[in-house]
């Protein structure tokens, strides 16, 4: 951690009073000087910071900055979150996560950015990330389970999400297949999750999660082709990005090792549970034309499972899936 971070953490903690120069120079072992240019550096940044020449500094207001320090602070995990990689800016979250996973991070390394550069959506689209509004994260995840069964934890993934906005917010979040969080019909988050395997083993994969958190309306790009929303929207109040994380990972933490105990059907049925799709009649735009008939559950591959209006039971692997 920075300095800057660090007296940025402790003003934080002090939120209800000063803290001396001195005290911040004896904690942090560095010089009065050093303080007191660190302190400029985050004016500089943006923070409002007030200085008493008695009493020393107090933080009043300034952008809601991530602390890896705040993130993994008595964190009660296992195995998720035991690494937390905290970042100001980076390309993406995903590409950082692969990087470490490349030069042998362990199994759970948590990435997390204020803001991506270049955040990536699926199917090549970008995902807008500005600064200090939302949650950019990516798990990466070293599981020893046959390549085809790899899909079975972004089900994992978009079941925690959909049900940390419940428990944080009281929101009636969904799940919707393959892999997007919604919000009354809106998307509140989505899931890109990145796999590096050969044919019959999986070397890692990446689980990158965006959440809208506290993006307003006009930070949305004008030609999303899909209805989006955002924790601020729905609820009118700030999400707290370090509560919403932490939960976040606790709650990954706890599914994944469940995940390696017990497989997928404890997913699985929480998942359907979230989905508005189970037992609906629906049309499944394939790219090539369409199929009609009623969502059945999911297979262990991840498919969805279709009974289709003109007979046999078919296996959805890719396709826009629309309520009827
Ligand atoms: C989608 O298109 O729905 C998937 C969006 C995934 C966005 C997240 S944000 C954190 C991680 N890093 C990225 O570059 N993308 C994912």
């Amino acid at each position: 951690m920075t300095s800057r971070d660090k007296i940025l953490s402790l003003f934080r903690s002090h939120s209800e009073g000063f803290i001396s120069g001195q005290e911040i120079s004896r904690m942090l072992n560095i010089s009065r000087a050093a303080v007191w240019k660190q302190v400029e550096l985050l004016r500089e940044q943006g923070f409002e910071i007030a200085a008493q020449r008695s009493r020393g500094y107090r933080l009043l207001d300034g952008p809601d900055l991530l602390l890896g320090s705040e993130i993994e602070k008595d964190l009660d995990c296992e195995l998720i979150g035991r690494s937390v990689h905290c970042l100001n800016e980076i390309d993406s979250t995903n590409v950082q996560a692969r990087q470490l996973a490349e030069e042998g991070a362990a199994d759970g390394t948590v990435v997390v950015a204020d803001r991506q550069s270049a955040g990536r959506g699926r199917l090549g689209r970008r995902w807008e990330s500005p600064s200090a509004v939302n949650l950019y994260c990516s798990i990466l995840l070293r599981p020893q389970i046959p390549v085809q069964q790899a899909p079975q934890l972004t089900f994992l993934s978009a079941v925690a999400v959909a049900e940390i906005l419940n428990q944080l917010y009281q929101l009636p979040a969904r799940v919707k297949w393959p892999n997007d969080v919604l919000v009354g019909g809106a998307k509140i988050a989505g899931l890109l999750n990145e796999m590096n395997a050969e044919t019959d083993q999986i070397h890692f994969v990446i689980l990158g999660i965006g959440v809208n958190l506290n993006m307003t309306r006009e930070q949305f790009p004008a030609q999303l082709n899909y209805p989006a929303t955002s924790v601020l929207l729905e609820t009118g109040q700030k999400a707290d990005r370090t509560v919403f994380i932490r939960a976040l990972i606790e709650k990954l933490d706890a599914y994944y090792l469940e995940f390696k105990a017990e497989g997928f059907i404890p997913i699985r049925r929480r998942w359907e549970a979230l989905s508005d799709l189970m037992s609906s009649r629906v049309q499944v735009d394939m790219g090539n034309g369409f199929l009609r008939g009623t969502v059945v559950g999911l297979d262990s591959d991840g498919a969805l499972r279709l009974q289709r209006d003109d007979g046999p039971v078919e296996r959805i692997l890719a396709g826009d899936v629309r309520p009827l």
